[in-house]
């Protein structure tokens, strides 16, 4: 049957950032395919009120409070979830945020504040991951990356280039891991509607320019990114490693 190749019963999953927006929506995707999950983000309530929410779709849902800025904080996780799972066979590298402000306002803290989290938090959380994916013959691994790693954008000088420099780094864990029989895969949204993006969504003129300027005309929504991750931790994917995926109803095409 096809849809055998989209079946993810027995996987274990670790979604970073998995407690709201597009890493809840993705976590749920999973469970849907059959991934056990592991929930990571920094708030243990919202990690809890998630799980909550993806145990409905009846697979094993573990919460796991994890700040990708430590590393120590990170290594303690994965710890712990190879201790209660015995495996991770799919990372989703989700956990971001970002400060929009000009060139010139932006200040070095918030640079910093958002390259850690975004660019550094994922090259932590994969080298934390990748060795037990090695010892278990393969995994998936699958990145968050965004249009923005593609087209640029005013007020966007320290976010574009942490999801560009996901792209490229995206693609050397991928060489990198290739003969480990781990995929290394992005996924590049446009604007979607969670918290993260929640003041330009109530800007009337922003939320007109960005319906205008997207082919498709419109936002996604969150659960808009549960076939595309599926797709990307499961059998189907298995000979595409490297490749950013971008879920943007046609934004990066002009
Ligand atoms: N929404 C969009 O339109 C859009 C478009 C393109 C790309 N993306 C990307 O998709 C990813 C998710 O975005 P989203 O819109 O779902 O964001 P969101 O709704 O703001 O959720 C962000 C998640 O990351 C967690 N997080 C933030 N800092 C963290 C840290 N230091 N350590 C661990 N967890 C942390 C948050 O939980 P805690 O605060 O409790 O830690 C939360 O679970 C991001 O990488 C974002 O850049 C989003």
């Amino acid at each position: 049957m096809a849809l055998d190749l989209f079946d993810l019963t027995g996987k274990v999953a670790m979604v970073t950032g998995a407690s709201k927006g597009l890493g809840k929506a993705m976590s749920v995707g999973l469970a849907k395919a059959g991934a056990d999950l592991a929930l990571c983000a920094r708030n243990p309530g919202d990690l809890r009120n998630a799980a909550s929410e993806i145990a409905t779709c009846g697979t094993r849902v573990e919460t796991f409070p994890m700040d990708v800025l430590r590393g120590q904080s990170i290594r303690e996780a994965v710890d712990a979830i190879l201790a209660r799972f015995g495996r991770i066979d799919i990372l989703v590298n989700n956990a971001g945020v970002n400060v929009r402000k000009t060139t010139l306002e932006l200040s070095e803290e918030e640079w910093d504040r958002v390259l850690d989290t975004n660019l550094k938090g994922y090259f932590l959380v994969a080298q934390a991951v990748a060795p037990a994916m090695i010892r278990q013959g393969g995994g998936k691994i699958i990145n968050l990356s965004s249009i923005f790693g593609a087209v640029g954008m005013n007020n966007q000088a320290a976010y574009a280039s942490s999801k560009g420099g996901i792209v490229q780094l995206t693609k050397v864990m991928a060489i990198e891991w290739a003969r480990s029989n781990i995929q290394v895969n992005a996924i590049g949204p446009t604007y979607f509607e969670t918290p993260l993006v929640a003041t330009l969504r109530n800007d009337p003129e922003r939320f007109r320019f960005i319906n205008e300027r997207t082919p498709m005309g419109r936002w996604g929504q969150p659960e808009e990114l549960e076939g595309t991750v599926i797709f990307l931790a499961a059998r189907a994917s298995d000979f595409i490693t490297g490749q950013t995926v971008y879920v943007d109803g046609g934004w990066t095409i002009w």
